[in-house]
C-alpha cells in the first residue's frame, strides 16, 4: 500500500539533489508534491525539466522570510493543511577559515538556518495536526571537518532547531525531526567554485572518512526521508538520524 496515499508533502529544494530524489519517491507513494524555486526564472526553468515529477511549483527564496510566508499562504490556498514540510534546500561552502568573507558567511546561515527557521514559523498555520516534520543537516555538524567550519555551525543550528522547535510543537501533535546525511553524490559540490581538481581532491579525502567507502546516493536519503514523513515514523521526534555510511560514528 502506498505510505503517503492523500497526504500533502512540501519539499524545499526539491528541484535538485536529495530533494528532488524525495519528491519523486513521494510522488510514487502517493502523495500530492508541491516544491518551490528560488524565483520566477527558476520556477519555469525547472517546471520545463520536472513538470510531471512534481504536482506544483511555486516560486519562493528561502532566505527571504516574506517569500516564505507568501509561498505558505499559496500552498495553504491551493492544497490545504500540509502533512509532510521537508525544509531541505540549503547551500555549502568548503572553505579555508582566511577566505571566507561575510557575504559567504551571511548566505550560508540565511539559507541554512534562516530559511529553516522561518520556514517552520511560515508554515505552521497550514501544518495539519500530527504532521511530520523533516530538516536536513549534516554529519559534519559532529565533526571537526576542516573547511566545513560556517556550514558545519548552520547544520549545528538546524540540529538544535530539531529539538527544540520539536518541544514547542509537540503540543500540536506535530513531530520534527532530521536528517544527517555525510557525502551525497548531488550538484551542490559543483557548486562551491571549485574547479576540477580541486573537487576530485575533495572527493577523494572525504570517501576516505566513510567507512562504506563511497559517496551516497540521493535515493538513499530519500527512503530515510519517506520514513520520517510517514507513520511508520510515529515514535521518533526530536531526534536527527545520520545516513552516512558510517562516516561520523565509525
Ligand atoms: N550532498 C551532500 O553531500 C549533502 C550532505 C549533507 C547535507 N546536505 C544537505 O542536503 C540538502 C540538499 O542538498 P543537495 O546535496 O541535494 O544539493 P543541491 O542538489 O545543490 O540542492 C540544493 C537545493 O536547494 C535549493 N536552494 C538553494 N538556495 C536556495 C534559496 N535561497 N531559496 C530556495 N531554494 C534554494 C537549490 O535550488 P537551485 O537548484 O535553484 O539552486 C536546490 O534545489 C542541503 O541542505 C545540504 O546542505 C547535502
Amino acid at each position: 500500500m502506498s505510505k503517503l496515499a492523500g497526504k500533502v508533502a512540501v519539499i524545499t529544494g526539491g528541484n535538485s539533489g536529495i530533494g528532488l530524489a524525495t519528491a519523486r519517491l513521494f510522488k510514487e507513494e502517493g502523495a500530492t508534491v508541491v516544491i518551490n524555486a528560488r524565483n520566477e526564472d527558476r520556477r519555469q526553468q525547472v517546471g520545463a525539466e520536472l513538470g510531471a515529477v512534481v504536482d506544483d511549483i511555486i516560486p519562493a527564496d528561502v532566505s527571504r522570510v516574506e517569500e516564505l510566508e507568501r509561498f505558505f499562504r499559496t500552498v495553504g490556498e491551493r492544497y490545504g493543511k500540509i502533512d509532510i514540510l521537508f525544509l531541505n534546500a540549503g547551500v555549502a561552502y568548503f572553505m579555508p577559515l582566511e577566505s571566507i568573507d561575510e557575504e559567504t558567511f551571511d548566505k550560508q546561515f540565511n539559507i541554512n538556518v534562516k530559511g529553516v527557521f522561518f520556514g517552520v514559523q511560515k508554515a505552521l498555520p497550514y501544518l495539519r495536526e500530527g504532521a511530520s516534520v523533516l530538516f536536513t543537516t549534516s554529519v559534519v555538524n559532529q565533526m571537526g571537518m576542516a573547511t566545513s567550519n560556517v556550514y558545519a555551525a548552520t547544520k549545528a543550528a538546524v540540529r538544535s532547531l530539531a529539538r527544540s522547535l520539536s518541544a514547542e510543537l509537540i503540543g500540536q501533535g506535530i513531530r520534527v525531526n532530521a536528517i544527517s546525511p555525510g557525502p551525497i553524490e548531488t550538484p551542490i559540490f559543483g557548486k562551491m567554485g571549485m574547479n576540477d581538481e580541486q573537487l576530485q581532491q575533495m572527493a577523494q579525502g572525504i570517501v576516505s572518512q566513510v567507512p562504506l567507502a563511497r559517496f551516497g546516493k540521493p535515493e538513499e536519503v530519500a527512503k530515510l526521508a519517506l520514513f520520517i514523513a510517514s507513520d511508520d515514523s510515529s515514535f521518533i521526534v526530536g531526534t536527527e538520524i545520520e545516513v552516512d555510511g558510517g562516516m561520523a560514528s565509525l
